[in-house]
This record gives structure tokens, sequence and C-alpha cells, in this order.
């Protein structure tokens, strides 16, 4: 598929309807976060990928991103002008990282210099949850303001049911924003980077929901909270901790074959060698940080504790649940439908005592990036 990158076109001498979207518009987009499964870690030149990786797209934790739009009286100007708003109150600490990403936007839509935008983002998981949102909220941004350049084109608002095209141009200008938030659009599991795979690119992720085995359908991800604050590295940190890791060519290589071999488990529907080679990433992702120079240790007492009871019960009732990990230490069980009603009785009964005041998200593979009709 080739990427299709719109031509700007001029604005009329004169319009005076002000419900035209040209002079003012909205649009309001969900996209959920996602959690790699083979993890993205180390990048190079423009937020592109040293090695593929492969997502399950989550359902509940996403952001909402309302965007509003109003042509400016004044001429062109060099930074695009934008208010933030997060749960309806300004952040100040977000605005920085927001203009970078809109100036860097006016390049891709030439007309977005020309517009005022209000900017309002909710989260459905609590902002100091620990769970990483740069992949949902750059992700539902990216959304709306291809949404925004189709509507002051004067062209349709973008259909719900994305074109194959809209979705990849969307994954494209999300991947610019954050990295992993490029595999948040696809209904279910996404690939990003270049393999074999037909179509794969590092320029943007495609869905995988076409390939996987029933054993994959509604996949269930039990989301352990162990720690609520801050992360200790940033992922931006983390890429570039990558560039001196003396384990990264290894790494880099380690992760193209677990890219093989997954795609290999998703279409065969292979659970065990699935919970070997995501237990396997996850811990390899950690090792990569204690690696590093300085070195994270990035687990918490009650991450390992965790891990050592989704192992005991996998012994125990034979059932695929496996963990993964993000670059921080709350845990993620992976586990099927058909494991769900045991495995919501060990997680009551094991998991959500380790859990920071008990919380703890049962989240499921879900439709990826939606509009909301207004
Ligand atoms: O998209 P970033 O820059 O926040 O990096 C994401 C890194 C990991 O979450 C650790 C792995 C991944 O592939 O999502």
């Amino acid at each position: 598929m080739k990427k299709t990158n719109p031509t700007p076109i001029d604005m009329p001498e004169e319009i005076t309807d002000s419900t035209d979207a040209r002079i003012q518009g909205t649009c309001t987009w969900i996209s959920p976060s996602n959690i790699a499964l083979v993890k993205y870690w180390g990048k190079k030149h423009e937020q592109l990928p040293c090695n593929p990786s492969i997502s399950f797209t989550l359902n509940h934790a996403h952001t909402r991103t309302q965007l509003s739009w109003e042509l400016l009286t004044t001429p062109r100007r060099e930074h695009v002008a934008f208010e933030f708003t997060f749960h309806g109150q300004r952040k100040p600490e977000f605005e920085q990282r927001i203009q970078r990403y809109l100036d860097r936007m006016s390049s891709e839509i030439p007309e977005l210099s020309n517009y005022q935008l209000h900017i309002d983002s909710e989260n459905t998981f609590p902002h100091s949850s620990g769970i990483a949102s740069s992949a949902s909220a750059m992700s539902a941004l990216s959304a709306a303001l291809v949404d925004m350049d189709h509507q002051i084109r004067g062209l349709e608002p973008i259909h719900p049911d994305l074109s194959a095209d809209t979705a990849q141009w969307i994954s494209s200008l999300s991947r610019l924003g954050s990295g992993s938030a490029c595999r948040s659009i696809f209904p279910h599991a996404a690939l990003w980077g270049q393999t074999s795979f037909p179509d794969s690119s590092d320029l943007y992720a495609i869905g995988l929901e076409h390939i996987l085995h029933p054993h994959f359908y509604h996949f269930h991800d039990a989301i352990l909270l162990v720690d609520q604050g801050q992360k200790a590295v940033s992922s931006s940190a983390g890429h570039e901790l990558m560039e001196n890791n003396p384990y990264a060519t290894i790494r880099y290589d380690e992760a193209r074959s677990n890219i093989e071999k997954l795609l290999d488990i998703l279409r065969t529907g292979a659970l065990e060698e699935f919970v070997l080679l995501t237990e396997a990433e996850a811990l390899s992702l950690h090792a990569l940080m204690m690696a590093s120079s300085p070195g994270y240790i990035l687990m918490h007492p009650n991450t390992i504790e965790i891990i050592h009871r989704i192992r005991e019960f996998r012994t125990s009732s034979g059932l695929p649940v496996c963990f993964t990990l993000d670059a921080g230490p709350n845990a993620h069980l992976l586990y099927p439908e058909f494991a769900r009603k045991k495995v919501l009785e060990f997680i009551q009964a094991e998991l959500v005592p380790l859990c920071n005041e008990g919380r703890w998200i049962d989240d499921h593979m879900g439709p990826g990036i939606q509009k909301i009709n207004q």
C-alpha cells in the first residue's frame, strides 16, 4: 500500500457560512492503549524502530480526544496555535510535547497553522496509574487531525469505517507522536516494522486481525498496577540508552526472529509457544534496561512476586496464562477467553493483594480507533 499524502488546497477567497468546516469544526476520536508482545525498544532517525514489534490492541484503557478548530483572521503563524485541556483542566506540563508534535504536523497538514485549535482529552484509566498513555493519546490526536484535514479541505468527514489508506495515514502520523501509538489504530493486533509480512513497514503499522487463530480472539489483559507513580525512565530516554547498549545488535536480531515465530503462533493458535515467547520478550526488555549505562531495575518486589505466582498458577491449573511487562513495574496478565473464570478467581485471591491499593484494570482486545458521532 502506498502512503497517500494529501495535497493541500487553497482556501476559498471568501467563506461566510460559519457552519462551514473550513471556518470552524469539531470531531471526537477514541483510541486505545496497546500492549506489545514483541517489544519495540530502540529507535533511529525520525521515530523509526530498530526492530519490528507486534501488539494486542486494548479496549477499556483508552483516550478520548475532542479537537475543535477555528480559522484565524491573522495570517499564518510560525507555531501552531492551540489550547490543551485534560479532563477540562489546563495541563501546562503536556503543552511543550503537543506544541512540538503540532509544529511537526504542520508540514504534513500545511493548513494547520491557519487555525486556532482546542484539544480536550480524557483517559479512562487514571492519569497516575503508571500506564503509558502516549500511545492512546497520540493516536487519538492524530486521527482527529486527519479528520480535520479532510474537513478543512472541503472533503467529507472521515467515515468511522476507516479505509485502508486513511488507517495507514493516521498510523504514520501517530508514529511521529509516539512510536507505539502507530499500532493502536488497528483492531485486535498490529505489526509495526519492516518484515517478510506483506505490506509491513517501518513507517506505519498494519492490522493482524485477519491472521488470528480463534484462540486469540478476545484475548484478555489484566493490567496489575504495582506502582501508580511516574515511570523511573521515560521511554524516550530508554530508547536512547539502546544506542550504547552492548547487547543492542543481538537484541534486534532476537526481536526479528521472534516476530517470525509469533506470526506463526498467532496463525496456528499455539498457546504454549505463545506463553514462552511473550514472557521471554518481557524479560529481555528488562534485561536490556539492566544492561544499559546507567542500568535500571524497573521491576519492584511485587512485580517479581506476581511473575512467580502466574507461573505457579500456570503449572497447577494447566491454563495457558502468561505475563508481559512494559518499561515499568506494572505487570500484564494475558489469557484466552476460555480461561477467564478460573483466572478471575486467581486474580482476586492471589494478585489483587500485590497491587497498589488493590487496583487492576480488567481489559481485553478491542476494535482499535473509533470516531464518535456528534
Ligand atoms: O512508543 P514509546 O516511545 O512510548 O515506546 C514504547 C516502548 C514499550 O512500551 C516498552 C514497548 C512497546 O513496543 O510498546
